[in-house]
């Protein structure tokens, strides 16, 4: 798993550089997407990954919602689809098997911290995937020269 890390790395940059989903402005290094793989690991966070043509389409992963202890059965989630893999059903896929392995581990809810309100992909695959609508913060981020919201939505594990 640790060799598909390149393949993350340019997958995430792209929608770093291009989209609203990530509120990172820079693209991290590989070595930086790496380290952060390797603290999920320690964590025993999983991270998936989808292949079409034995090329990797898309990657997903849960990690801790916030630190503190109390919050131990939250997961937040994170999709990533390669951009000419979009449309084909890589980010449900994805997201159905991130929820069902959350679920077997015993964590009870998932949330997904959309950015931003623009992101009908997101949100749509979302719904999708049995994700209702919490809410939306304002204009939390400034990114490609504009005011970026914060969609929140939560699904029961
Ligand atoms: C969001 C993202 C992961 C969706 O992945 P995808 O593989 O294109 O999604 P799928 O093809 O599996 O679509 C699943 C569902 O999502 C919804 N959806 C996907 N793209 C959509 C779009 N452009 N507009 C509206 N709904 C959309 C639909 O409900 C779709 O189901 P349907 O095909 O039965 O109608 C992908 O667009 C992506 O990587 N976006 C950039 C990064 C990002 O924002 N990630 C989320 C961070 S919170």
């Amino acid at each position: 798993m640790v060799s598909d890390v390149a393949a993350m790395t340019r997958i995430y940059s792209h929608h770093v550089l291009n989209g609203t989903g990530s509120f990172e402005e820079l693209a991290p290094a590989e070595h930086t997407m790496r380290e952060r793989f390797e603290l999920r690991e320690a964590d025993s966070y999983p991270t998936l990954l989808a292949e079409v043509n034995g090329q990797v389409a898309g990657f997903a992963y849960a990690g801790n919602y916030k630190a503190r202890s109390a919050y131990r059965f939250t997961v937040e989630d994170s999709i990533y689809v390669a951009p000419d893999a979009t449309g084909m059903g890589v980010g449900a896929a994805l997201l159905n098997e991130l929820i069902s392995v959350c679920s077997s581990s015993g964590y009870r809810q998932m949330m997904a911290v959309i950015g931003d309100s623009a992101n009908v992909a997101s949100i749509g695959l979302h719904e999708r995937c049995g994700f209702t609508l919490i809410g939306t913060a304002r204009e939390l981020g400034y990114k490609h020269g504009r005011w970026l919201d914060i969609v929140y939505m939560q699904r029961s594990l």
